[in-house]
């Protein structure tokens, strides 16, 4: 049997993994260990962090005591340190050149400048430079860490009154940001697949923010989202958008604005969509990216599935960052399914905009009625957000 080493992963990525004929080691952080990775493999190795140099000894003593065929990681903390490691130790898995495109940003809009997907940007050291970009960009900007992820500082700037509240939180002398032109437009996001090199365009995901934030409130996978022929022209561009950054294997998620049916690039991240994402898509096309991107290298010739999903043509997940009523909740859901439904105590206000970490619970629903459907994302929009 081959061997799979995984790097980190929502406890749920683990459900996928069952009867493709593999055995999997696996790191994780001792707090991540949960119930469906223990259901999954006794190899667990706990680790403190994910840092590169923490991930690539974990994986030396593991390759010490058996053969290790590849080495995967399905999240955003666990991806670069696992191709690192990858390449160090000759496992295959991840590219590191895909991986490394898609995590730094700065190199991604260096890689993509004079293509179609380029988008104006600069890195920035000083309050003067950004200064000096915003005028170049009177129509906005906005800042953000080349390596950040969740939406962590990103500042969008599109007045003086922005520049102002943005520039003194930038830190100290040694800050480096990347400043990119605004883009305007409605935002979605995109959820591929690769298998061999060969994409596919499995949904477009469309994303509402919480109140004026930039955390992520709610996600829809329905027909609605995008009209066929719109949802034709993404899928070229994407398509050739991978082509571009040669990205072999594996799932992205990639983010858009559109705007004027024009299409432009906010960023790539070569693994399943935050929050939910991945689900909504198995909900509605029946396919797990995780999955199908491990099959690939089985050579198992019948595959136990784990658990059949039925498919749904309308499927959303609902991030809460106030506390709700469960039990109102399920009487405002009619005519949906509840997939998942998790409410924690209310948080302490944490005296800024709140960020994806804040959330206190989320929802999972799934329909093939097209009014029940709407109406509950109505009931969601109207009181829990
Ligand atoms: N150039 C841009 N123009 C307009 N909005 C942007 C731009 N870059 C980022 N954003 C907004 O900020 C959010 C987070 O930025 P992103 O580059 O995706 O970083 P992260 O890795 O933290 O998700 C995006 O989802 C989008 O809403
Ligand atoms: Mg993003």
């Amino acid at each position: 049997m081959k061997n799979i080493v995984l790097v980190g992963g929502h406890d749920e990525t683990f459900t996928h993994c069952a009867g493709l004929g593999f055995d999997f080691s696996v790191l994780q952080r001792s707090a991540l260990i949960g119930e469906n990775l223990r259901t999954l493999t006794d190899d667990i190795h706990p680790i403190p962090d994910f840092e590169p140099d923490t991930v690539a000894a974990a994986l030396e003593r593991v390759t010490q005591s058996k053969r290790v065929d590849y080495i995967f990681s399905f999240t955003e903390s666990g991806l670069l340190p696992a191709a690192l490691a990858g390449h160090r130790f000759a496992i295959p898995g991840i590219s590191l050149a895909a991986c490394e495109l898609c995590i730094d940003k700065r190199l991604m809009r260096e890689f993509l400048a004079d293509s179609e997907f380029a988008v104006e940007s600069a890195i920035c050291r000083t309050q003067a430079e950004v200064e000096v970009f915003f005028d170049q960009h009177r129509r906005g900007i906005v800042l953000k860490d080349p390596t950040g992820s969740g939406s962590d500082a990103v500042f969008l700037i599109r007045d003086e009154r922005e520049l102002t509240t943005a520039l003194p939180q930038l830190g100290g002398k040694d800050f480096v940001t990347l400043a990119e032109e605004y883009l305007t437009g409605r935002e979605v996001s995109v959820e591929t697949l690769t298998i061999d090199g060969q994409h596919r365009i499995l949904a477009v995901t469309n994303k509402k923010l919480h109140r004026n934030t930039l955390a992520e409130e709610q996600h829809i996978i329905s027909p609605d989202v995008v009209g066929a022929e719109q949802f034709h022209q993404i899928s070229g561009y994407c398509e050739r958008l991978l082509t571009r950054i040669r990205h072999q294997h594996g799932p992205c998620h990639i983010e858009l604005k559109i705007a004027d049916d024009k299409l432009r690039l906010i960023e790539i991240n070569n693994r399943v969509g935050g929050d939910y994402i991945g689900l909504l898509v198995e909900l509605t096309t029946g396919i797990s990216q995780v999955r199908e991107t491990l099959r690939w290298h089985s050579d198992a010739t019948t595959f136990t599935d784990s658990e059949e999903r039925a498919r749904y043509m309308y499927a959303a997940s609902h991030q809460f960052y106030e506390p709700t009523e469960p039990e109102v909740l399920r009487k405002a859901m009619r005519g949906v399914d509840i997939v998942r439904l998790h409410v924690d105590p209310a948080k302490l206000s944490p005296g800024r905009p709140r960020t994806n970490k804040d959330k206190v619970g989320w929802i999972v629903i799934a329909s093939n009625q097209r009014e029940a459907f709407h109406s509950a994302i109505d009931y969601l929009d109207r009181y829990c957000s």
